[in-house]
């Protein structure tokens, strides 16, 4: 399986990889990564030489933030189209959940990322060019394109997560994982029986690794399914301290353990959301034993913000693909087509279905309400039929606006499963956060769908025609 450093050079000579030299860790890496993305086509950036730290000690950012690149990420055939690119992943990500057995990780004596190891008194976060991301952080984080490594202490399976971790010290971090993912789940299991709980945190690697630790995927799959993507296992160290599988080409992996009943504040931080909602909160820390790096170490860096930020187009395309397959494997027919937009992801969803039955657009909007992103954190929920674009706004838009009637076209699900990210929910410590769902049928009313008013059209042979005749009015 490649490492980032194959990877970097096949999006080097694919044009698409701009060196920086000399950025400022404290704030000017992230202003910089944001207004790459703001770019219609961003590239990937590869800051070096950063104020403050020796040469080779590297960042990266925007590394999937366009088509081609997660292409190139996912060993996909390239495409500039969203839509397509939705499509490729549909099949794909069937493929790989079923191929998943066949690529257990190997186990290795060695590799890459031992090529360097801080132990004890030696530990030392700092070494590193950590960002501060946003004006308004609380902090240093060395985890925003992560691979959090975690087991359940009942099955011993592993687990990847990407989730933020801020630095505390040299030695400690502060690790926030929202009410229901996995590695919370492991480490509440463990601090329930009053045991540490071991964790690894791979900073830098193939951006597969962070993609698929980032992706609601099945439990405990990741390391598989990022096998199944490369055609390769992955290889993995048994990490001495710990005993987790450590990836041996990443770049820099911290391993340790989050101890029960010890937090430290940790945020406020930039969120995809594009607000810092969550605040400042008391989360638990990883106290960390040793730190293994590769000589001339890159950090993944994928800091959220307001849409379009480093993962708001990866995640707009795996995330509409994974629900599309969810949706017909829940039972649901022809779907012609799901959206969640690079604007608001997953709070805004719209699919598009060829209707077939009295109530299959409503069965069609709960169920997405509560399989997009797996059922955590969503807001809106439109369906339309299937002459509607999904993608295009304009078009869903008019569909809501002329083909629902609010009084019986919206529905409210109550008490959700939400986060303490959620912006509108007004923060009370230690009552964990549900939200709403508004589910909106935007299909024409089936009881009475061959009545429905003649949509104004021009016949495409006419409009050929007129185009002809009238060039120098039309262009
Ligand atoms: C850039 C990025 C940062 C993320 N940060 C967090 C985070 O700090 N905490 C969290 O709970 N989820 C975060 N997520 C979402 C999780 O990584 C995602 O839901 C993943 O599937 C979780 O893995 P799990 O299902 O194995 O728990 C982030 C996703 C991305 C793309």
């Amino acid at each position: 399986m490649d490492d980032l450093r194959a990877w970097l050079s096949k999006v080097a000579e694919a044009g698409e990889l701009k060196q920086v030299d000399g950025a400022d860790w404290d704030l000017e890496i992230g202003c910089l990564a944001a207004l790459n993305w703001a770019k219609p086509n961003p590239d990937a950036l590869l800051f070096d030489n950063i104020e403050g730290y020796p040469k080779g000690f590297r960042v990266l950012t925007g590394s999937t933030s366009n088509a081609r690149r997660v292409a190139l990420t996912f060993n996909l055939p390239e495409t500039s189209s969203a839509v397509e690119l939705i499509d490729v992943f549909r099949r794909r990500l069937k493929e790989w959940e079923a191929d998943c057995d066949k690529y257990r990780p190997v186990w290795v004596k060695s590799g890459p990322v031992m090529e360097n190891v801080m132990r004890g008194d030696h530990v030392d976060l700092y070494k590193f060019p950590v960002p501060r991301w946003h004006e308004g952080d609380g902090g240093r984080y060395i985890g925003t394109g992560d691979a959090v490594i975690t087991q359940d202490p009942d099955t011993g399976a592993p687990n990847m997560g990407t989730y933020r971790i801020m630095v505390q010290n040299g030695k400690t971090t502060a690790l926030f994982i929202a009410q229901g993912k996995h590695g919370r789940i492991h480490y509440e299991k463990y601090h329930a029986q009053g045991k540490p709980c071991p964790v690894l945190v791979s900073v830098g690697h193939h951006p597969l690794v962070f993609r698929v630790a980032s992706t609601e995927i099945p439990p405990a799959a990741e390391f598989n399914y990022a096998g199944a993507v490369m055609g390769e296992p992955m290889k993995v160290i048994r990490e001495e301290v710990t005993g987790l599988p450590m990836p041996a080409d990443s770049e820099i992996v911290i391993a340790g353990f989050c101890p029960p009943g010890k937090v430290m504040p940790e945020g406020p931080f930039g969120e995809w959301t594009g607000y810092y909602a969550s605040g400042e909160t008391p989360a638990p820390v990883i106290e960390v034993e040793r730190v293994y790096y590769r000589n001339n170490p890159v950090i993944m860096g994928s800091p959220p913000g307001k849409a379009p930020s480093d993962s708001s187009y990866y995640r707009g395309i795996v995330t509409g693909a994974l629900l599309y397959n969810d949706l017909e494997a829940a039972g649901v027919p022809d779907v012609k087509g799901v959206w969640m937009g690079e604007a608001a992801n997953q709070m805004w969803v719209v699919v598009a279905i060829k209707q077939r039955y009295a109530g299959h657009a409503k069965q069609t909007a709960v169920l997405a309400s509560q399989l997009a992103r797996k059922g955590f954190f969503g807001r809106y929920v439109v369906v339309v039929d299937d002459d509607i674009d999904p993608t295009n706004l304009q078009e869903v838009l008019w569909a809501v606006c002329t083909r629902s009637d609010p009084e019986k076209d919206i529905d409210i699900i109550r008490r959700c499963w939400s986060t303490v990210m959620d912006p509108i929910i007004r923060k009370r410590p230690g009552q964990g956060h549900f939200n709403s769902r508004a589910i909106i049928d935007a299909c024409k009313p089936f009881e009475w769908i061959n009545e429905f008013p003649q949509e104004i059209k021009i016949d495409p042979a006419l409009a050929a025609r007129v185009k002809a005749k009238w060039k120098d009015v039309l262009g």
